[in-house]
């Protein structure tokens, strides 16, 4: 048996660490992370909405939810820093709409909301309701598009990426995910743009997931979140020197963060996810 106090794997590379722990993380935030010491979290807890884990029964009474993500919430503040960003992703399903919502409504107890992005995950563009884009010459529909048999709901294709801080007065490094120009007149024409060819991207992200051929040996896992994802939330925060996950999974946010150079903590309580996570942290 495991011995749940020590790393379950301590990855170093230059000068970064990432440590894994298989564990619960309400207790690991509290036992093995340092209180305020967390530039940025980045995560998705399970969602409550039935979701096939291999461990974890993600089908509690919704008060039992609430009150079990209340207390995360609780562990992660304590965790981070007080100028620090918690990014927390989260969907829902088409017939319980409000999860997402309920969890916010928990949560605002505790942060404050200080931006609401919503990560689009397939988007059409029809060319004739766009106008003259040099760059778009047709009617487009990209991204990951799974159909649902359905007369009542629309195809869900986003899910929210809540921005939650201390005291909702956070600076960011916006132009680090920005967009360039369309027009490049605007790069005169705009004080704020400051002569560069790089503006805000806004709160709508698209960040398709990359296609896989199988998913049992591509993506062990049913619920996870392109790298890109948490890659924009620690650039967003800017300069960071420990991001968390207290949600492994099969380590998405691991492996942004060791792109990126910044040491990782994580917890997940289940083996088969764990060795996966660590599977793809030692080939970045
Ligand atoms: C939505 S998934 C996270 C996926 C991850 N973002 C990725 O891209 O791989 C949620 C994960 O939380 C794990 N989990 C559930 N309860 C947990 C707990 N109390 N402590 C740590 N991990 C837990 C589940 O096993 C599942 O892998």
């Amino acid at each position: 048996m495991q011995n749940q106090d020590v790393p379950y794997r301590l990855l170093q590379k230059s000068n970064c660490t990432s440590t894994f722990y298989l564990k619960d993380c309400i207790t690991g935030l509290k036992e093995n992370v340092k209180e305020k010491s967390a530039d940025v979290v980045v995560t998705s807890p399970p969602y409550n909405i039935g979701t096939g884990y291999s461990s974890y029964k993600d089908e509690l009474p919704r008060e039992k939810y609430l009150a079990w993500i209340e207390e995360v919430g609780i562990a992660i503040k304590q965790a981070l820093k007080d100028d620090g960003s918690f990014f927390l992703n989260i969907g829902d399903k088409p017939k319980d709409p409000w999860i997402a919502w309920d969890v916010a409504y928990v949560l605002r107890k505790y942060f404050v909301l200080q931006n609401i992005i919503h990560w689009v995950k397939s988007i059409a563009i029809n060319k004739a309701q766009v106008g003259n884009y040099p760059n778009i010459s047709g009617d487009i529909a990209v991204g990951h598009f799974k159909p649902i048999v359905s007369k009542r709901f629309l195809n869900d294709c986003h899910e929210y990426i809540f921005h939650f801080t201390k005291y909702g007065d956070v600076h960011l490094d916006k132009l680090a995910v920005g967009v360039s120009y369309q027009d490049k007149t605007n790069i005169e024409r705009w004080k704020a743009a400051n002569k560069e060819d790089r503006r805000d991207r806004g709160n709508i992200w698209f960040i398709p997931y990359q296609t896989i051929q199988s998913r049992s040996k591509q993506r062990p896992h049913p619920a996870t979140f392109p790298v890109k994802l948490p890659d924009m939330c620690i650039r967003l925060h800017g300069s960071a020197k420990l991001v968390i996950d207290p949600f492994i999974g099969i380590g998405s946010t691991a492996v942004a963060a060791m792109r990126l150079g910044i040491s990782f903590v994580g917890f997940e309580i289940d083996k088969e996810y764990l060795d996966a996570a660590i599977d793809r942290i030692t080939q970045v």
